[in-house]
């Protein structure tokens, strides 16, 4: 009887167990997938054995009677730091009786993974911060006089054989005040880019762990040089010109190289940063990631090794250390994970010479391999689009944005700048030929893609191209902003991490890709934040720097950030240390952050809200001011965060508190009603947004109430001629609401409209990127007059959990962490087959399904250890989705199931003004 093949063992959300910040790490292993896993197949119990690798101790296995294999307790003695083992698992199980696979059988062991633990105590830390003892001097010229220059930082050391020998390791431990890269022997230690990451620093510092084994030679001379440039910690930061210097002046660095033999009591042979080291200025003159990186005139090449005594080393002086804390972090670096080739170069109306990478992306450009005329100076301009024939570099604000290199008289050969980004996808090259010489080749030019390097893991695929375009467009969005952080955009003097916009999005982002790591890191900062101050309210932005103009205020939607993201994160990953963790945040939030009104515990009346943001009849310079009462926004929100909060409580064994909260919810949920829904059902702002929310959340009071929500909704869509009418709130509502008040026609016509404002409209204009605004770029090809104007915001991209859980058909049930997944596929419109896949915390979920006529038939892959309630679009009820009472459930295995299924009406007619002409429509 077979059993299914489980994948290694990873640890906490951490990417890859190297340079783990915990001593007891959970496990957990997902079963690997084949056409056909196992049937109905339940794990009952589970091996671990952990091979002692150092320090060197006998191998242990444990055994565990459970049907856990997600994030399972470390079962042996706690990892101390630098400890090294490898683990595997194997488990037992038993599939369907029917399938004659009742009798308990074990796997094959899991192939090993490494684990091993950073420096868990500040005691492990022998180095010391250091810096220049003052500006250092060289002959390299400076770009921008205010910003501290980047800075080079060397040591010589040789090693005896007695210490590095075969099989011994070398580790460095490394993190700095700044952003940065280092080299040994001139080679770089690690591919991370952007290191260590933006945190807020003054509480929280991520160091990196690089294995540089291979780099050190025993009894010769190694130089070790750290490159540090301002990034985030000293650069200019903020819209409106921002603030420089928001954490600190001098560039910094903390290295430890770590020498020690496998097997041995680490007692490392160890080289520190401490004063001995020497500092110079880079050759690079400058580096700024809203402006660009200058290059120098002279010196190419990355930092090889330079020669004992070479001149322009000065001396180096110790820094206190930092007050934040020195953390390894679970999400993996910023990297460059994609190469991506230019696909036109062409000239400007003007004359300019313009490379075209045919997707707005972020990252930076690589220049090939390319001779320039000694002395002369090329820029590098990014924009996202063109206007009028040239290069559309408005939206950038005051962010130049602008590489530049100094020929030395030496071909270019794969240059690109080394600490800054772009969002682009068009580049400006000007000095690189003369005006009258032809355009250099395209092949000179290509693109490097960057962000945090999450694992993706879902896919949504269906019979309508454009469709498929505007959910590749998601995909892009979202890589352009997680670079360390998530972002509102990438491109402009912005790229902060504002708390609405993650909150909106981070369903579909974990569906997209697994970014609970990165996100649960980020939460640490949020709360840290928000706990400097007394009343519990978070920054706008996290990390947070001065905002003019946004003073420190309560905001729902966006603070609302506090208990609806680690929720998200929890109902994705089933990790309750996450709300565990988040819990006095949550409370803080909603018993001291909130400003009531004292009648009724809802929202203050006079309190200004960001409301549905961006709502496309808002005024361009009044995001804020849109169609739909902002308090009835925020005071939807507040009955939901208390019900999920309530639901948080209990999730936590928190009895008392979820009786509380849940009364306190059902108390909102009245005063709501009260004060915003008539006793016909209509509610005061009867707009897209306001019924969809208020639909979403459970606000309204009965089916009659509801009944009056399904008429006036399709009325207002209808009435719209299905464009859009929502912002940021509204967006990831309405297409549910619909759908969930028996109207998905309507939510496919909308999905498929292609006039302003829609979702498709911008993939009609080429996007190959969720915009900020619905008409970020008018129907005549203008860019919005309005001054936050980004090509590459991710929050209008929400849509996607409708396309997964919804057109598609799979999302994870409440409190199950996908160990309990809804089939619920809801075909119509002219969509006629999809598929939708999801690599999660179990394995691979996979629908797939075809409507031809009216017969529906639908595949559907089920991992081991988890199980699938399905309900076919026939039964979904009358009232919309199914409820779950009409379901079947199913266990592991590929499943396949067809009913007969009309959608209805399509397409759906618009309502039109008797006297008045249909407008031109299109869609999809
Ligand atoms: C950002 C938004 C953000 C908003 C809030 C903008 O500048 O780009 O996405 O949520 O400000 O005010």
């Amino acid at each position: 009887m077979s059993s299914p093949l489980v994948s290694k063992v990873t640890f906490e959300h951490h990417h890859d167990g190297f340079g783990l910040g915990y001593s007891r790490p959970r496990l957990s292993w997902r079963f690997t997938t084949s056409e056909n896993p196992l049937s109905g197949w339940k794990q009952t119990a589970y091996e671990v054995e952990v091979e002692w690798l150092s320090p060197k101790r006998p191998t242990e296995t444990f055994s565990v009677e459970s049907d856990e294999s997600t994030l399972v307790p470390w079962p042996a003695e706690p990892l101390s730091s630098r400890g090294r083992a490898a683990v595997r698992v194997r488990v037992r199980g038993r599939g369907n009786e029917e399938y004659g696979a009742s009798q308990e059988t074990s796997s094959e062991w899991s192939p090993p993974s490494i684990v091993e633990a950073g420096l868990l105590e500040r005691d492990d830390w022998a180095a010391s911060f250091i810096a220049a003892d003052s500006e250092p001097s060289s002959s390299v010229g400076d770009d921008d006089e205010l910003a501290p220059h980047p800075l080079r930082f060397r040591k010589e050391f040789k090693i005896d054989a007695s210490v590095f020998s075969s099989g011994s390791r070398a580790c460095l431990y490394i993190t700095g005040l700044g952003v940065l890269k280092a080299y040994i022997n001139g080679h770089r230690t690690s591919d991370e880019e952007m290191a260590p990451g933006w945190t807020s620093y003054h509480h929280r510092l991520n160091y990196r762990v690089h294995d540089v084994t291979d780099l050190l030679k025993a009894r010769e001379t190694n130089v070790i040089v750290v490159e540090v440039a301002q990034g985030w910690y000293a650069g200019r930061l903020g819209f409106d010109g921002g603030t420089r210097f928001n954490y600190g002046k001098d560039l910094g660095v903390l290295a430890q190289l770590e020498i020690s033999n496998d097997g041995e009591e680490p007692q490392p042979w160890r080289l520190c940063t401490d004063t001995t080291w020497a500092v110079k200025r880079s050759p690079i003159r400058s580096s700024s990631i809203y402006d660009g990186e200058g290059d120098a005139s002279l010196e190419w090449t990355q930092p090889v090794q330079e020669n004992n005594g070479q001149s322009g080393w000065e001396s180096t002086r110790e820094l206190p250390w930092p007050g934040g804390e020195l953390v390894a972090p679970d999400a993996a670096p910023v990297r460059v994970v994609q190469t991506i080739d230019a696909v036109s170069i062409f000239q400007s109306t003007s004359g300019k010479t313009i490379v075209d990478f045919g997707q707005n992306l972020v990252g930076k450009v690589q220049v090939q391999e390319i001779d320039i005329p000694k002395d002369r100076e090329v820029t590098l301009k990014h924009a996202e689009v063109m206007e009028d024939g040239e290069l559309g570099t408005r939206p950038l604000r005051l962010a130049k944005a602008t590489d530049t290199v100094m020929s030395a008289g030496k071909p270019l050969h794969q240059w690109s700048p080394e600490f800054t980004f772009h969002g682009f996808r068009y580049v400006q090259v000007d000095g690189l030929t003369d005006s009258d010489s032809p355009l250099p080749a395209k092949e000179n030019f290509k693109a490097l893609v960057m962000h945090t390097d999450l694992k993706p893991r879902g896919e949504f695929t269906c019979s309508e191209e454009t469709v498929n375009q505007l959910y590749r467009n998601i995909r892009w969005s979202m890589k352009g902003n997680f670079l360390s952080i998530p972002t509102d955009c990438p491109q402009r003097d912005e790229r902060l991490g504002w708390t609405g916009d993650i909150q909106i999005f981070c369903p579909t982002a974990n569906f997209l890709y697994d970014s609970t790591g990165m996100l649960k890191d980020w939460l640490q900062d949020l709360k840290a934040e928000q706990m400097e101050y007394d009343d519990f309210i978070p920054p706008f932005i996290v990390p947070s720097i001065p905002t003019p103009g946004w003073p420190h205020m309560p905001a729902a939607v966006w603070d609302d950030v506090l208990i609806l993201t680690p929720y998200a994160l929890y109902e994705s990953s089933g990790d309750r240390a996450i709300l565990e963790r988040h819990f006095e945040s949550m409370r803080g939030w909603l018993d001291r952050g909130i400003r009531r009104d004292t009648t009724d515990g809802l929202w203050d009346q006079g309190h200004w809200q960001l409301g549905d943001w961006l709502d496309p009849k808002a005024p361009a310079d009044d995001p804020a001011g849109g169609v739909t009462d902002d308090v009835l926004v925020a005071d939807a929100y507040l009955v939901h965060i208390t019900t999920v909060f309530a639901d948080a409580c209990k999730v936590l064994g928190k009895t008392e508190e979820h009786a509380k909260y849940a009364q306190q919810a059902a108390q909102l949920k009245e005063a709501f009603q009260h004060k915003y829904i008539t006793p016909a059902g209509n509610l005061m702002s009867n707009t897209q947004t306001g019924i969809a929310i208020a639909v979403r959340f459970g606000l309204y009071r009965d089916a009659r109430d509801l009944e009056t929500a399904r008429s006036r909704l399709e009325k207002l869509v209808r009435r719209a001629g299905f464009n859009i009418a929502t912002g940021f709130v509204g967006t990831p509502a309405i297409l549910g609401a619909l759908t969930s008040v028996g109207r998905s026609q309507l939510a496919y016509r909308m999905l498929l409209e292609k006039t302003c404002p829609s979702w498709l409209y911008p993939v009609t204009m080429g996007a190959t990127t969720v915009w900020e605004r619905w008409d970020s770029m008018l129907p005549d090809g203008s860019i919005n007059p309005g001054s936050m104007t980004s090509f590459n915001h991710y929050a209008l991209g929400a849509v996607a959990e409708w396309l997964h859980a919804t057109v598609g058909g799979i999302s994870a049930a409440p409190n199950s962490g996908w160990r309990r997944i809804l089939v619920r596929p809801v075909p119509g419109g002219s969509i006629t087959s999809a598929a939708v896949s999801f690599d999660g915390p179990y394995g691979l979920v996979r629908c797939e399904w075809r409507l031809e006529g009216v017969k529906f038939t639908v595949k559907l892959v089920v991992p081991p250890n988890s199980s699938a309630e399905v309900t076919l679009p026939s039964e979904q009820s009358q009232q919309g989705a199914g409820d779950g009472t009409s379901c079947r459930v199913v266990g592991s295995g590929t499943h396949h199931f067809t009913c007969d299924f009309d959608p209805g009406e399509w397409p759906p007619k618009p309502i039109i003004a008797p006297h008045r002409e249909a407008p031109t429509k299109d869609v999809a």
